[in-house]
C-alpha cells in the first residue's frame, strides 16, 4: 500500500494493488480528480485521464486555453458558483454575500495510520500499517478560509475513506450552505444506480434504475437516515451481477438528513455526491472555527455485488462496530413486545423468563411500557424511572430476578423522545425540538427533544446512568420512534438555527459515547421504529440493530437480503414471532421463521408461555442449532445466491475462513406444480475440497458445487414426491456443509 505524490505531474495516488485512486493538482492550482477504480500500475503522469475539449459556451479560466473549463473537467471538490454549472461540493458564502471562491492546492501530508473524527462515528484501524493517509490543504486566501480534504486508503481492503474539514482563518465570518463529505467524477454514465429504498415495515428493499443525463438521487430530510432511503448508493456496471462485474459503492456514516445524489451532464461525465443534506443547513464559522463532515466510505469490487458487500461487512464489522460485543457471540433472546405489548406486570415477564431458560435462551429484553405511567404510547417518555404499578421490584428488583434465574436482563429506552403527558414535558415545554409558540406535529403521540442543547443531553443522561448503575443490566435496545419535522431550538439565535439538526445529530452521538463508553459491557442494540435509522452511524455505538418491525418470515427475505447490500449479519436483529403474523397476519411455519432468522442476531419474540409442547421442543432444537452456528453466521463470508426480487426463490449462504464449512438457506415462497428443479451455484468454497451437503447425505468437490451447483426438488407432484413432507407455501431448508 502506498500513497504517492509524484511532484513532477503533481498527481497523488492512492493505491493498494486492488484499487487505485487519482487525484490532480490542475494548472489552476485547484483538484482535479482522474480516476478511481480497479488498481493501476504507478507511471509519471497519468494526466491524460482528464478530458479537455473546447465545447462553446464554456467559462474558461485561462486566456490562452480554451479547453480548460470547470464546467467539464473532472473535479475533485467542486465548488458552488463556479465555472462548473453542475452540483457542487459546496457552497460558503462571504460575509457580503459573495459565495465565489477559489481554493488552491497549499501542501499536503501523508501519514501511516488513520486520524479519528472527534464526536463522529467513523471507522478506524487497530494498528498503524492497516492503512495510509492523504491530507490535502487548499485554501482561498482572500476569503480567508481552509479546505482540509482527508483520504484514508486501508491496506487489505479496496475501500477509501473520506471528510472535508471547513477552518475560517480570515477576520470575517463565513457561512457554508452545503458541505458534502465526497464527490467522485466518473468518465461516462454506463452504470446502473442500486438503492435501498421502502418504508416502515418494508425497508431496504432493493431499487436500481439505469443512469441517464440530469439528477437522480435519494436522500432524507426527516432528521434520522429513515426507512424510506438508507444512506448508501452503489453504482454497478449494466452486465454486473451479484458474483461478478464491476461495481462501485458508497455509504455515509452519518444517522440524520442526507443527500446522495448521482448527476450525469450533457457529455456523459458522472458526478456522484454524498453528505449531510444541504436545505436548512447553514452554519457560520468564526476565525478559528472549523466544520467537520462526516465520513464517507468508498468501495470498488470487481466481483460482482458480493465482493462490495463483503468488503462493507468487513469493514463495518472490523472497523466501525467497537466494544466488547464486536467480535463476541451475540445471545439469543427473548423480546416481550409482540408478546405482550404494553400489557405486563412482573409476573407475566417473569413467566416468559422462565420459559425461556428452559428452552435455552439467553437474554430477556423488557420492552415499551415499563416506565412512567405508560400504559399506552401516549405518555411518559422522558421519564425514566420504573412504575412500581406494574413492576414492584422496579427494574432493580425485576432485573437481579431475572439474572438470578440465569438469564441476562435487557431494557427499551427511547431517550430522543418526550411525551407531552410527562413529568419531563410539564418541567421542561421548550426543550422540544420546535418552536413552543408554534403548532407544532406530534409523531405517534410525541416529540422529539432537542438533544442540540448540552444541558438535555446531560439530563437524560442523567436518568439512564442511575438505571444503569443500580440495575443488572446487559443490554438495551435504543429506539426512536418519530421523525423530525418543524425543528428549531428555542432560544437559539437566528444564525444558529442553521446549525441545529446537525447538532442534534451531535447531541445523539454524544449521548451514545458516554452511556457505550461508562457502561462497555452493555450491549446496545439500535432501532427507529423498526429499521428507521439503520445505517453505517449507529454501527458505531450499537454493533447490532432491529432491521425491521415487520416480523414475518416471508417479508423478511426481501429485507434482510437488501440489507445484506451493506451491513454485515452480525448488524441485522432478526426474531422468531407468533403467527398469523402480526403486521401481514401471515402463517408460516416455526421452521421457516426459524431457518430466515438465523442469519443475523437470533431471537424470539412471541409468548412462549402460549407454545405447544411440540412448538418448544422445535425452539429447543432451533436454538441448540443457534448455539452450535452462530460464530459462522454472524463472522462468515455472506454470499447472496438468489434474490427475493427476482423471483419465487431466495437463497443464500455463509462460508467460514477456512472453507471447511458452510451454512446454506433456501426459501421457497410459493408452491409450484410439478416443475423442474432448481439449481443452486454455490459459491466461496475451495474448488479442491470435497464437501459433504449433510442434509442430503452427498458430498461433492467445491468445483461441482459451485460450477453445476446444488439441484433442489421440493415440487409438488402427489403424494408420492420425494418432499411431500415439506410441501406447501413458503417452504424454507437450511443445509450444512462441510468439507471431509
Ligand atoms: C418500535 C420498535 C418495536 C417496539 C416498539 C415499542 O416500534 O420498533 O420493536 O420496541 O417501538 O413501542
Amino acid at each position: 500500500m502506498a500513497i504517492i505524490y509524484n511532484e513532477n505531474s503533481r498527481e497523488f495516488h492512492l493505491h493498494n494493488g486492488k484499487i487505485s485512486y487519482l487525484i490532480q493538482i490542475m494548472r489552476n492550482g485547484q483538484l482535479g480528480h482522474l480516476y478511481f477504480g480497479k488498481g493501476l500500475k504507478e507511471r509519471d503522469s497519468f494526466g491524460h485521464f482528464q478530458q479537455y475539449a473546447y465545447r462553446d459556451m464554456a467559462p474558461c479560466a485561462f486566456a490562452d486555453d480554451y479547453t480548460f473549463s470547470l464546467e467539464h473537467l473532472m473535479q475533485e471538490y467542486p465548488a458552488y458558483a463556479s465555472a462548473d454549472s453542475r452540483y457542487a461540493a459546496y457552497d460558503l458564502e462571504e460575509e457580503n454575500g459573495c459565495h465565489v471562491n477559489k481554493f488552491v492546492y497549499k501542501n499536503h501530508k501523508i501519514y501511516g495510520g488513520k486520524p479519528e473524527l472527534s464526536g463522529l462515528p467513523h471507522t478506524y484501524i487497530e494498528k498503524e500499517e492497516e492503512a495510509e493517509t492523504l491530507e490535502i490543504l487548499l485554501e482561498d486566501e482572500m476569503v480567508g478560509a481552509q479546505i482540509i480534504l482527508t483520504y484514508t486508503i486501508y491496506a487489505d481492503l479496496p475501500v477509501i475513506a473520506r471528510n472535508a474539514r471547513f477552518i475560517c482563518t480570515g477576520e470575517q465570518p463565513v457561512t457554508l450552505h452545503q458541505a458534502m463529505s465526497l464527490s467522485l467524477d466518473l468518465p461516462d454514465k454506463d452504470y446502473v444506480m442500486l438503492d435501498l429504498a421502502g418504508s416502515w415495515g418494508r425497508e431496504r428493499h432493493i431499487h436500481e434504475r439505469p443512469l441517464d443525463v440530469g439528477v437522480q438521487s435519494i436522500h432524507s430530510m426527516r432528521g434520522h437516515s429513515s426507512h424510506q432511503f438508507n444512506p448508501f448508493v452503489a453504482l454497478r456496471r449494466p452486465h454486473t451481477t451479484e458474483h461478478c462485474g464491476e461495481v462501485i459503492g458508497a455509504s455515509f456514516i452519518y444517522s440524520g438528513d442526507f443527500l446522495a445524489q448521482v448527476e450525469v451532464d450533457n457529455f456523459d461525465v458522472t458526478r456522484l455526491t454524498m453528505g449531510i443534506h444541504p436545505s436548512g443547513f447553514d452554519w457560520k464559522l468564526k476565525k478559528g472555527e472549523a466544520f467537520q463532515t462526516p465520513e464517507a466510505v468508498l468501495v470498488y469490487s470487481e466481483e460482482g455485488l458480493n465482493g462490495m458487500s463483503q468488503t462493507f461487512h468487513t469493514l463495518f464489522r472490523t472497523r466501525l462496530a467497537r466494544g466488547v460485543w464486536r467480535d463476541k457471540e451475540r445471545p439469543i433472546l427473548i423480546n416481550n413486545w409482540e408478546a405482550t405489548y404494553l400489557d405486563f406486570n412482573e409476573e407475566k415477564i417473569l413467566n416468559l423468563a422462565k420459559d425461556a431458560k428452559e428452552l435455552g435462551i439467553e437474554l430477556l429484553v423488557l420492552d415499551d411500557g415499563w416506565f412512567g405511567v405508560r400504559n399506552d404510547v401516549k405518555s411518559s417518555l422522558g421519564d425514566w424511572y420504573p412504575n412500581l404499578e406494574k413492576l414492584p421490584s422496579g427494574i432493580k428488583g425485576l432485573s437481579e430476578k431475572v439474572t438470578d434465574m440465569g438469564l441476562k436482563f435487557g431494557l427499551w429506552i427511547e431517550p430522543e423522545m418526550v411525551s407531552p403527558n410527562s413529568d419531563l414535558y410539564r418541567a421542561h415545554p421548550d426543550w422540544i425540538l420546535a418552536n413552543v409558540k408554534k403548532e407544532n406535529s406530534l409523531g405517534r403521540f410525541q416529540y422529539v427533544l432537542d438533544l442540540s442543547k448540552k444541558e438535555v443531553v446531560d439530563y437524560v443522561y442523567g436518568l439512564l446512568e442511575k438505571i444503569l448503575k443500580e440495575s443488572k443490566i446487559s443490554y438495551i435496545k435504543w429506539d426512536m420512534n418519530r421523525s423530525l419535522s418543524e425543528s428549531y431550538s428555542n432560544g437559539k439565535p437566528a444564525e444558529e438555527q442553521g446549525k441545529v439538526r446537525h447538532q442534534h445529530v451531535l447531541g445523539i452521538y454524544d449521548l451514545y459515547e458516554r452511556l457505550t463508553s461508562n457502561f462497555p459491557e452493555i450491549l446496545f442494540e439500535s432501532c427507529a421504529s423498526g429499521g428507521g435509522r439503520f445505517d453505517p452511524g449507529m454501527l458505531y455505538y450499537s454493533p447490532q440493530g432491529w432491521i425491521s418491525d415487520d416480523t414475518d418470515a416471508v417479508e423478511r427475505l426481501k429485507i434482510q437480503y437488501g440489507t445484506s447490500m451493506v451491513y454485515p449479519i452480525s448488524s441485522m436483529g432478526s426474531h422468531v414471532s407468533a403467527v398469523p403474523n402480526h403486521q401481514v397476519f401471515r402463517k408460516t411455519s416455526l421452521e421457516t421463521r426459524g431457518n430466515v432468522a438465523y442469519f443475523g442476531t437470533f431471537g424470539y419474540e412471541l409468548d412462549l408461555n402460549a407454545l405447544s409442547e411440540e412448538e418448544k421442543s422445535e425452539i429447543k432444537e432451533q436454538i441448540k442449532f443457534m448455539k452450535e452456528y452462530r460464530s459462522l453466521i454472524q463472522k462468515g463470508t455472506f454470499y447472496r445466491l438468489a434474490s427475493p426480487f427476482e423471483g419465487n426463490i431466495t437463497a443464500w449462504m455463509v462460508v467460514n475462513e477456512a472453507k471447511t464449512e458452510a451454512i446454506l438457506g433456501y426459501y421457497r415462497v410459493l408452491q409450484p406444480v410439478n416443475t423442474g428443479f432448481v439449481s443452486i451455484k454455490l459459491q466461496g468454497l475451495d474448488e479442491e475440497k470435497l464437501y459433504r451437503i449433510e442434509e442430503e447425505n452427498f458430498a461433492g468437490y467445491g468445483d461441482e458445487w459451485m460450477q453445476r451447483g446444488f439441484s433442489v426438488s421440493d415440487q409438488a407432484s402427489g403424494v408420492m414426491g420425494r418432499y411431500a413432507k415439506t410441501q406447501g407455501d413458503y417452504f424454507s431448508k437450511v443445509y450444512h456443509i462441510v468439507a471431509e
